[in-house]
């Protein structure tokens, strides 16, 4: 991704149908975008690998699908509607208004995220910090990130609710009703996918910041006094991350890369259950083809944790303008559980059979990541400007690529055999038809989508050999597979149970 902007990167999604600035022909909506046909399919594609791998594949974890608007008592019991926010300073002269903590980060070059507003105040006046316009600045102050509605025919105090600002929530909401259906037994999660949204002050940064998007989460609850007690911790014992702890950031000391095993160790990731869903999470985007130099786990400073967390790890990626939070993965305790039970008045603790006892569980660890953010990490890694092609190649892992495979006949002539062709895969994989233009402008258009396969039906597949030629897209190497056995190829390939150069 060397020296690609996330302007260019923009550019490139609506260039290529993947992702459009919402609305556009009424000028479009700040924080808001539409993706196009290929967006489309890769985001589907990333939320059925997280859903498989995290919900589907274990035992321990099950999947719900909450509504997005409910009782607002929900979010007066999370502490959203009165702390969730974020501090803004106005422009006194064009009534702008910015991000303190971003106006900060971007002067002084410090981390602000997590500073009071008193603390921000201070720093504006101390270091003179002006509008981007120049312009002098208000006193920082409070502002709820929640989207606001009515429900009903009146519109009224009484009927007001939000939309919800995470999905966490109502996993936590419906507890009891999946804990009592579903027979979990700890340690277990309840995991769930969906639409938030948040009136960011500043979205920017493409999909990376924007006030509607989607969130893949996981509540993961363990017994209040079995922190080190994960039945998986080897799956992930030598794995390794690149770790920067809040004591590094403290010293001044640049991140360090160990394993899991080193981490626990020496006491810088303080439970075994934390650190195992750090390294599950960071070992789920590699095995999706992220490039492992672009991450790095950072530990959220005293300072910046939220309020319902006494530990938080970011999952990080180097984006083009710095290392930036891909993934939360935070303890949460029995903080939302604790606050349920106060405001509901209902008894969401639980018998542990194992231990005998009845506890409110505790989340040891919620993965929550966005689904927008990941779309752009997919992207980037994929991205490949390929000079010696003179084309855009995406490398993008066959399970993610929008299309799968695109058949091609090689003149007009031959198109029955491969419409046949199509025909026949069509309904196993997402298949594309192009006969418009060169072979090699057809191979370049796929390159430029991420199709990891074509397929190319020329004359001898009719005159000689009843068999088809599949260019790989990485290597753009082709090799002769008969049409009988082209289906289960393909198969075998896109879900990387053979390689391509093991095709005899
Ligand atoms: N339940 C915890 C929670 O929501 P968060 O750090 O506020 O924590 C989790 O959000 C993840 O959701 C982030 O790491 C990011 O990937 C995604 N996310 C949050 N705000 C977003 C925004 N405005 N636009 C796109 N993605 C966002």
């Amino acid at each position: 991704m060397a020296n690609l902007s996330i302007d260019d990167m923009a550019m490139f999604c609506k260039r290529k149908g993947f992702v459009y600035p919402s609305s556009e022909i009424y000028g479009g909506m700040a924080g808001f975008f539409d993706y196009g046909p290929y967006g489309a399919e890769l985001k589907n594609n990333i939320k059925q690998e997280w859903w498989k791998f995290h919900v589907q594949s274990r035992e321990d974890i099950v999947g719900i699908d909450g509504s997005i608007i409910s009782n607002p008592k929900v979010w007066v019991a999370s502490g959203h509607a009165e702390h969730f926010g974020d501090t803004l300073v106005e422009d006194l002269k064009t009534h702008e208004r910015f991000r303190a903590d971003v106006l900060i980060e971007e002067t002084l070059k410090i981390q602000a995220d997590g500073l009071t507003a008193e603390d921000m105040g201070k720093l504006i006046k101390e270091n003179n910090i002006k509008s981007p316009k120049g312009n002098a600045l208000s006193e920082p102050r409070q502002f709820n990130l929640m989207f606001t509605t009515n429900v009903g025919p009146v519109q009224s105090e009484e009927s007001k609710a939000y939309l919800r600002a995470e999905t966490a929530q109502i996993i936590f909401a419906e507890f009891k009703n999946v804990y009592d259906t579903a027979r979990l037994k700890l340690p277990f999660g309840i995991a769930q996918m969906g639409k938030a949204f948040r009136n960011e002050i500043a979205p920017r940064n493409f999909l990376f910041r924007c006030r509607e998007f989607e969130q893949m989460e996981i509540e993961y609850f363990i017994h209040p006094k079995k922190q080190n007690d994960c039945q998986f911790i080897d799956e992930v014992i030598n794995e390794r991350l690149l770790i920067y702890s809040a004591e590094m950031q403290n010293k001044g000391e640049k991140e360090k890369e160990m394993t899991v095993k080193d981490a626990l160790k020496k006491g810088i990731i303080k439970s075994q259950w934390h650190a195992y869903w750090l390294a599950i999470e960071h070992k789920w985007f590699l095995n999706l083809g992220a490039k492992r130099e672009n991450f790095r786990i950072r530990q959220h400073k005293k300072e910046e944790l939220a309020h319902y967390s006494s530990d938080c790890w970011d999952l990080e990626y180097n984006f083009p303008w710095g290392w930036k939070e891909l993934q939360g993965i935070a303890d949460r305790g029995d903080f939302d559980l604790q606050q349920h039970m106060k405001h509901s008045k209902k008894d969401m603790s639980i018998f542990d059979e194992e231990s005998k006892e009845k506890v409110v569980a505790n989340v040891v660890a919620e993965p929550s990541l966005g689904v927008d953010r990941s779309f752009l990490v997919f992207m980037f890694d994929a991205y490949d400007d390929d000079k010696e092609r003179g084309n855009i190649v995406l490398h993008m892992h066959p399970k993610l690529a929008p299309i799968k495979v695109a058949v091609l006949p090689l003149v007009n002539k031959l198109e029955d055999k491969a419409r046949e062709v199509y025909m026949m895969l069509k309904d196993e994989m997402f298949t594309f038809y192009d006969r418009s233009g060169s072979v090699g402008r057809r191979y370049a258009r796929m390159d430029e989508l991420g199709t990891p396969f074509c397929v190319t039906i020329d004359f001898d597949t009719i005159e000689k050999d009843q068999a088809v030629t599949i260019r790989e897209r990485d290597t753009t190497q082709q090799v002769r597979v008969k049409i009988k056995e082209l289906k289960e190829t393909l198969k075998k390939l896109i879900n990387c149970e053979i390689m391509f150069k093991d095709i005899k």
